[in-house]
């Protein structure tokens, strides 16, 4: 009886054991880093070594939908995940020459982006080889080792997905480098993209609101795209950016903490004839490595200073380099902090109830924030395995396997 008992004990831990291993890991909690250490899906393994975050844990790369959590509104009253340079993906090989050597900005595909939430893309367009380019510039021209791929390409995928996703919105904001007579008409047309296309006699153009995303998915207008060409608007009936949106300054001197002044070419951040917000968050050069720290805390401080400085409006567009980097929520915990405020009054779009008025929240309690630092795995701290339970969410399996030691050891004595 002693050894059945003691078979069936080993058989209970054994498999209490492997139960915790299959189960997935939640936000903050440890993973480690190879095969994205099991985190949940939407989160990604990583660490930001930069801000002194060397514990690799399960970090955001997915805003919540706000469309699905409040529905119905306006356009401008929700907030979109948006990619700076979206095209300038880690790793392209070159597609003319042999070597391509333009900074990169973003590390997955535009699909991938579209897939993980990203609903803005800011994409540089030129004409070049014959053809219409994503590409970076030296003095506002293209070459072959700065051409990213033809635009065609780009466009299909976002096509792709618009097909495959009929209840979602896109916009495009172009950096207008295009000559040719026609020439984005011709490639969004090629691209299968006109179908969708927002009309510009729709747009707001003294402060009112948008339709909403509800008419905007009825009507299938649901492609919004702004060139920085102000001529197109009537050429090509391609809406200029700068009569729609205000944005604040990029680059090095749009991350200093506690200002947001607009951009040259934008009206200042508290125009109100304009109904739409951009926030930029990003470096003159991007910095693969200081990124995941750009990304968490600066960004959501940022994000207070601009919606101050545009007259308490908070932003629309949140534009980020490596939007996938942080040292936690990063981009995503901000789009869902500018949607919280914007779709129902709360500091964040989880906290909204369902069909509830405008400030009325649903605030979870909060746990302390695990270290930030890893523990060092050293013979004289045995303990540092131990560090995947640093989040309260693995509690449950701590109590398992104490009931199970207890009542091994109890069983054991008693038999
Ligand atoms: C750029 O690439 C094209 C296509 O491969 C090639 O024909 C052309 O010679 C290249 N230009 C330069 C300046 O290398
Ligand atoms: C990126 O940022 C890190 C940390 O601030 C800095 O040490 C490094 O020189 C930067 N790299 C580039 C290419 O600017
Ligand atoms: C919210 O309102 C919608 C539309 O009136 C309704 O279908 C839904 O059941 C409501 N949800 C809750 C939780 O009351």
């Amino acid at each position: 009886m002693k050894i059945n008992l003691s078979i069936f004990l080993q058989l209970f831990i054994i498999t209490v054991f492997f139960f915790s291993l299959s189960s997935t890991l939640k936000i903050g909690e440890t993973c480690s880093s190879s095969s994205n250490g099991a985190c949940d899906s939407g989160l990604k393994c990583q660490t930001c070594p930069v801000n002194g975050n060397t514990r690799p844990r399960c970090t955001r790369i997915q805003p919540l939908s706000p469309t699905s959590k409040v529905k119905g509104l306006p356009f401008n009253k929700y907030s979109w995940l948006t990619t700076h340079n979206s095209f300038a993906i880690k790793g392209t090989k070159p597609a003319l020459g042999p070597a391509l050597v333009a900074p990169t900005n973003q590390e997955d595909s535009i699909t991938d982006q579209l897939n993980n939430g990203v609903r803005g893309l800011m994409l540089d367009m030129y004409d070049f080889n014959g053809d219409i380019w994503f590409c970076h510039s030296f003095g506002r021209k293209c070459y072959n080792f700065t051409a990213f791929q033809p635009a065609i390409n780009g466009l299909k995928e976002i096509q792709t997905f618009l097909e495959a996703n009929p209840s979602e919105i896109v916009t495009i904001f172009i950096e207008d480098y295009v000559t040719a007579s026609q020439g984005l008409t011709k490639v969004f047309n090629d691209a299968g993209l006109k179908k969708y296309w927002f009309p510009v006699a729709k747009m707001p153009k003294n402060g009112e609101d948008w339709p909403t995303v509800d008419d905007m998915v009825k009507q299938n207008e649901r492609l919004v795209v702004f060139t920085s060409k102000q001529a197109k608007e009537a050429s090509e009936g391609i809406a200029y950016e700068w009569r729609y949106v205000v944005e604040n300054q990029y680059g090095d001197d749009g991350m200093k903490a506690g200002s947001c002044p607009n951009r040259a070419e934008s009206s200042p951040m508290n125009t109100k004839s304009r109904s739409l917000v951009l926030q930029n968050y990003f470096p003159d050069n991007p910095n693969s490595t200081k990124v995941c720290a750009d990304n968490s805390a600066p960004l959501v401080s940022m994000l207070n200073t601009c919606h101050k400085a545009a007259g308490d409006r908070w932003p629309n567009f949140i534009a980020v380099d490596y939007y996938q980097k942080s040292d936690g929520g990063g981009a995503p915990e901000a789009v869902d902090i500018a949607n919280g405020h914007l779709t129902c009054g709360c500091d964040n779009v989880a906290y909204c109830k369902e069909n509830a008025t405008f400030g009325t929240c649903d605030v979870p309690p909060i746990s302390p924030p695990p270290p930030a630092a890893a523990t060092p795995t050293t013979a004289d701290n045995p303990s540092a395995d131990n560090s995947n339970f640093a989040n309260i969410e693995a509690c449950p399996t701590q109590l398992r396997w104490l009931l199970a030691t207890i009542l091994t050891t109890t069983l054991l004595l008693w038999s």
